[in-house]
């Protein structure tokens, strides 16, 4: 079986082949350099980017691999939620390829295969936690089966990693922020009581993040803008929101877990996944629990094709498909649970 992965929910272009279970092929274009003029995402040239990208890099992918096309026996492609202008570009390319190549077609969450990624290169078990943290989602989730993942709680209003850019962008950091705070906060003093950890006297699994970055805004503002351009300063004021972030994720995450004692595993994904401070945490949190946290490389957290491959090669397992009237969904819309099935669900965890 040979799955080809699209991907192209947001700003990156990205194909990725999954041949029974092994990644043997990925290529990306990513388009940070054209947003980053605009300090965020701008949707219509995403769009274009994606639609100027999709065929070369395909082409690129099978010469590399010494691929025909017509050994991709499954398409799978990020069906949402995302950018809708961008998915459409990659889900027409992924449903014109499985018709002309008589392929099985399957539309992934993209939510979920950034969770399922951590299977790419390592373990990958269930039933687990799932804490997604991403530029546009901040979810957690109860993961009972690659087929069958339940949200247990989200972001009312900012993602984690919406929270970093923002902050970033604050301090005067070049977007996206995230990469860049985290690296600053390591060669800075955290001070915990400097800012806030929002949302926490509640007893529910959701989170807000949006307080956190007005507390920041107010702090800077406080000090001057001048305070930003010292470099100590910037240093200890990402070390102190990039903890406060850290603890805010790690309460939750412990919460979740006190619910269903039973679980052994915490999967954590998505861009802000690559955060040293919170891999750190959570695996000493899991290993304090006896369990375990399965984190996927910082190069599969952030988005890429290998995932939605993988994701398809899983779901494939699961017996599910799609035919080719299936939806986009777009970002703020639920993805709605409507595969196929045409088997008994046949998963075995990978060794
Ligand atoms: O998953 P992703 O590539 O795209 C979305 O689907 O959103 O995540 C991108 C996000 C950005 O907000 C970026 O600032 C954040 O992940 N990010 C980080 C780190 N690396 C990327 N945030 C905190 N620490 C990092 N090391
Ligand atoms: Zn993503």
């Amino acid at each position: 079986m040979i799955c080809l992965g699209v991907e192209s929910s947001c700003d990156e272009t990205a194909l990725a082949l999954v041949e029974d279970g092994q990644l043997t092929g990925a290529v990306l274009s990513s388009q940070t350099d054209v947003h980053t003029l605009f300090g965020g995402v701008v949707p219509e040239l995403a769009s274009r980017e994606h639609y100027r990208h999709m065929g070369p890099l395909f082409d690129e992918l099978l010469r590399r691999r010494g691929l025909e096309p017509g050994r991709i026996t499954h398409v799978a492609v990020a069906r949402g939620p995302g950018l809708l202008g961008s998915l459409l570009v990659g889900v027409a390319f992924a449903k014109a390829l499985a018709l002309g190549l008589e392929a099985k077609f399957l539309g992934v969450n993209h939510l979920h295969a950034h969770l399922l990624s951590v299977g790419i290169s390592g373990k990958l078990s269930f039933p687990a936690i799932g804490l997604l943290v991403s530029g546009g989602h901040t979810h957690l989730y109860h993961m009972q089966s690659p087929s069958c993942c339940r949200q247990l709680g989200r972001t009312l209003d900012d993602a984690a990693g919406e929270a970093f850019d923002k902050v970033g962008k604050l301090l005067g950091l070049p977007y996206p922020g995230g990469s860049l705070i985290d690296a600053l906060a390591k060669e800075g003093v955290a001070d915990p009581a400097l800012f806030p950890r929002p949302y926490l006297d509640n007893d529910n699994l959701d989170f807000s993040f949006s307080g956190l970055k007005t507390a920041v805004a107010t702090h800077i503002k406080r000090n001057g803008r001048q305070w930003t351009k010292d470099a100590d300063s910037l240093k200890n004021c990402c070390a102190s929101f990039n903890l406060a972030v850290v603890d805010t994720l790690c309460v939750k995450v412990k919460r979740a877990l006190d619910r269903h004692p039973h679980i052994r595993a915490l999967v954590l994904a998505g861009g802000v996944a690559s955060n040293s401070l919170l891999r750190g945490r959570m695996t000493e949190l899991m290993r304090q629990r006896g369990g375990e946290a399965l984190i996927p490389p910082p190069s599969l957290c952030t988005d890429n094709a290998a995932m939605i491959a993988y994701a398809g090669w899983l779901l494939h397992k699961c017996g599910c498909f799609h035919d080719l009237r299936m939806e986009t969904i777009p970002r703020g819309r639920a993805i709605p649970d409507d595969m196929l099935r045409d088997g008994a669900w046949n998963f075995v965890t990978p060794p």
